[in-house]
């Protein structure tokens, strides 16, 4: 046993679809402008009650059933969120309730965007050690519950879903390599801080500031750092961007995708994207969008690259060798 390989993957996302004409009327915005500088056309919010783990639990059975793989054959649970049901228990306590997995253990991870990079990278280890047969990663979040939707730089972006993946021991090691990073600054974006207490007070609980970001300074950083990152670290594993067949970036934007794309010189149609359908679903939109590749496409033989990045600023890469 020397690697892990991503046995099945699947995703899920709430019933409901809100259009930017939807969001226009809420929040000073357009349509004509969202698409423009976004490309985003509309997104899935939870309207229905629906938390984080329950996203997270029905993207999970989809990639059990199709791993044929039975709950309580699990080892572990991560859940990779920014946007957990709560503090405690994690989300990942509560999948494993939901799912029947009552051999797992499970831990929520907090990269912010970046999720489901760290969760593979994490499950991998495990894997490796050799003491499990079985984990499961999901990358879930209902950014909807984190928006002050009076604030349309944000707004505008974010949906909510859930993307998983069935994680085991491989003779190949499909995880063939792995850079990643985090550069402390809580300035740029920011979301859940709880303050403490100032007073003791009977209305007195705990209060989560909404999700904000400095737009284009998010732009910037990650129009400059990805592309270096990129071709560094596949020139540390011997390769250029021309031996990737698919990149699977965090699903941030599309614009800031098409720009990445430009800049490594790569043609669009090796980037898989579902922003336009799915917005900005923070760490479960590269799982989703892994998911909808591998379920359109026999990855036999091809070379993926996973790059995730979010507040933090954390980013980082898995090339993954199917
Ligand atoms: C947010 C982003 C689209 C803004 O694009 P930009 O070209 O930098 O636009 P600016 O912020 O300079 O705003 C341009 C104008 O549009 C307006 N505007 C901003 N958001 C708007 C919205 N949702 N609808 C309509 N107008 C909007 C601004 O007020 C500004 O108006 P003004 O020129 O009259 O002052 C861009 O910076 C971006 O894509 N950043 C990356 C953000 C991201 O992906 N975050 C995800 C983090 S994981």
């Amino acid at each position: 046993m020397i690697g892990s390989k991503i046995l099945a993957t699947g995703h899920y996302v709430p019933e409901d679809i809100v259009t930017n004409d939807d969001l226009a009327k809420v929040v000073d915005t357009s349509d004509e402008w969202i698409v423009a500088h976004t490309g985003i056309k509309s997104r899935r919010v939870s309207l229905r009650g629906e938390n984080t783990s329950d996203l997270a639990t029905k993207a999970a059975e989809i990639a059990l059933e199709r791993a044929g793989v039975a709950a309580d054959e699990l080892g572990f649970i991560i859940v990779t969120t920014f946007t957990p049901d709560g503090l405690a228990p994690s989300t990942a306590a509560l999948v494993q309730r939901n799912l029947g997995a009552k051999n797992a253990w499970g831990f929520d991870l907090s990269t912010a965007c970046a999720g489901f990079v760290f969760g593979l990278s994490t499950a991998d280890k495990f894997i490796k050690s050799g003491a499990y047969q079985y984990g499961l990663v999901i990358a879930a979040e209902v950014n909807s519950k984190m928006m002050d939707f009076s604030d349309r730089t944000s707004t505008v972006f974010f949906g909510d879903g859930a993307g998983a993946a069935i994680i085991a021991p491989s003779e190949e090691g499909v995880i063939a390599a792995e850079e990643m990073h985090t550069v402390g600054d809580e300035r740029v974006v920011h979301s859940g801080r709880i303050a403490p207490l100032e007073k003791l007070a009977a209305n007195n609980y705990p209060k989560i500031d909404a999700f904000a970001q400095e737009g284009r300074a998010v732009y910037n950083e990650v129009t400059t750092k990805i592309p270096d990152h990129i071709v560094t670290f596949l020139a540390k594993e011997g390769l250029t961007v021309d031996d990737i067949d698919y990149f699977v970036l965090h699903q941030a934007n599309l614009k800031m995708i098409e720009k990445v794309a430009e800049t490594l010189g790569q043609p669009m149609t090796k980037f898989v994207t579902n922003v336009q359908e799915y917005g900005n679903a923070s760490s479960a939109g590269i799982a989703m969008a892994f998911d909808q590749l591998n379920s359109q496409v026999d990855l036999t033989g091809k070379k993926v690259l996973l790059t995730g990045f979010g507040a933090g600023f954390t980013y980082g890469s898995l090339l993954l060798t199917i």
